[in-house]
């Protein structure tokens, strides 16, 4: 279990978690909510070591990060940051590969060579394995980089928006991926997700956040409300349940659009209704 006690964050004069405590269990998928410059990233980077928090206890088991080496404190962890460029020349292998890191030694040892490629073909990506990554797309990068966590076969996977740059087939394949292994392995796992209807779909546990604060937590289909998305967002939603009984949010428009509006289209007058609208 990975537990956090009273931790407060502070960078300049930004408060990004007050009095935050909670739990994750292992074999779950924890999903964290909230809006932008909330300090989800900031939360995670806290949790890795990569801030140091102004007080407060992160605890994995019987192991704490204050009393830890970082290395060794960082070895419980396979974690893919948001946003990183791959401007390097290296192989799709190569980097896959690097997530087993501190195995390698001078010779790569063929058993390895042979988890990296499973990790690629179990999310239908093993063509791309000789590829250079600075020639990728963005959605593969993120596809590939979420491989490289998944080798390290951590004991905490954290995500940080790790299908922002995916289209729907590669959104599921991660998200379904990510479940399979945090339940077969007893990962605890926690992801930033910014997609509700992900977030439903996917979180055992979900986790959220406001003003470093985390206002709610618990099963999406307990704490999902109208109430909650409009004190969070600040954005009306309705929401209704999918055919397996999941919470599904759809968000309504301030100011819909005029009904009857006509765009009349000729080449030589403006449209009416884009001039009319401007
Ligand atoms: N190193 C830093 N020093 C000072 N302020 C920082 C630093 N890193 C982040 N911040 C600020 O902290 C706030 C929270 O940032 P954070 O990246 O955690 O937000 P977030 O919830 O992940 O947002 P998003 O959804 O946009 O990714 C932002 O206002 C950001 O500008
Ligand atoms: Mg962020």
């Amino acid at each position: 279990m990975l537990t956090i006690n009273r931790l407060n964050v502070t960078l300049d004069t930004l408060t990004l978690a007050k009095d935050m405590s909670f739990s994750l269990l292992p074999g779950k998928v924890n999903v964290i909510i909230g809006p932008n410059g909330t300090g989800k990233s900031t939360l995670l980077k806290t949790l890795f070591g990569d801030i140091q928090a102004k007080s407060g206890d992160i605890r994995f088991q019987d192991q704490s990060l204050t009393s830890k080496k970082l290395s060794s404190w960082r070895k419980l962890f396979g974690y893919m940051p948001q946003d990183i460029r791959l401007d390097i020349e290296l192989s799709v292998l190569e980097v896959v590969l690097l997530g087993q890191l501190d195995a390698l030694s001078l010779r790569l040892d063929d058993s390895l060579i042979e988890q990296a490629l499973s990790a690629l073909d179990k999310i239908g990506l093993l063509h791309l394995a000789n590829r250079s990554v600075n020639k990728l797309s963005g959605g593969q990068c993120q596809m590939i980089l979420f491989a490289q966590a998944l080798m390290r076969n951590p004991k905490i996977l954290m995500l940080d928006e790790p299908v922002s740059a995916l289209d729907l087939h590669f959104q599921h394949v991660l998200l379904d991926h990510l479940d399979e292994q945090t339940k077969q392995q007893g990962w605890v796992s926690l992801m930033v997700l910014h997609d509700l209807n992900l977030a439903a779909q996917y979180a055992d546990n979900l986790l959220v956040l406001k003003n470093g604060q985390l206002v709610k937590s618990g099963n999406p289909k307990d704490i999902l409300s109208p109430e909650l998305i409009k004190d969070v967002y600040g954005v009306q939603a309705e929401i209704s349940h999918d055919s397996h009984g999941l919470p599904f949010v759809r968000t309504i428009r301030k100011n819909p659009a005029r009904t009857g509006m006509q765009v009349e289209l000729s080449s030589s007058q403006p449209a009416k209704g884009i001039a009319d609208a401007v």
